[in-house]
């Protein structure tokens, strides 16, 4: 057991946080702010033609909750198509990472919204509508 109010994999995840960095040419960035706590996160996207998770990278200016709620949600991403990347809830985030304090859930729902902030640059970058993300997110809230 980990000392703490914090999992083994949450300080894990803090203290060597996975895939953090830039993709120069990624197609579908996303950032997102709490303005309660001023944490920032940032993810960058690189979706390949086949609308596949080619390549994830974060930077999250945050507490070490953010950090690792970052770093296990680009591992969760990698490999996954578009549609897999919208049923990835902050949920999802806080089961992989074996939890979080009722206090940092917020920081696991950042990631959530930067997922979704970057898919939107994405369809925006392919110069349609980035809607639809809205669209489809509303669609798998309703079949959960
Ligand atoms: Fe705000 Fe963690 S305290 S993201």
């Amino acid at each position: 057991m980990a000392k703490g109010p914090y999992s083994e994999k949450v300080m894990d995840h803090f203290m060597n946080p996975r895939n953090m960095g830039e993709i120069e040419d990624a197609n579908g960035i996303g950032e997102v702010g709490n303005p309660a706590c001023g944490d920032v996160m940032k993810i960058f996207l690189k979706i390949n033609d086949d609308m596949i998770v080619e390549d994830v990278k974060f930077k999250t200016f945050g507490c070490g909750a953010a950090i690792a709620s970052s770093s296990m949600a680009t591992e969760l991403m990698i490999g996954k198509s578009v549609e897999e990347l919208l049923q990835l809830t902050n949920d999802a985030i806080v089961e992989a990472l074996g939890g979080l304090p009722p206090a940092k859930i917020h920081c696991s729902v950042m990631a959530e919204e930067a997922i979704e902030e970057a898919l939107k640059d994405y369809y925006k970058s392919k110069g349609e509508d980035p809607s639809v993300v809205d669209d489809m997110k509303a669609k798998v809230k309703k079949d959960n």
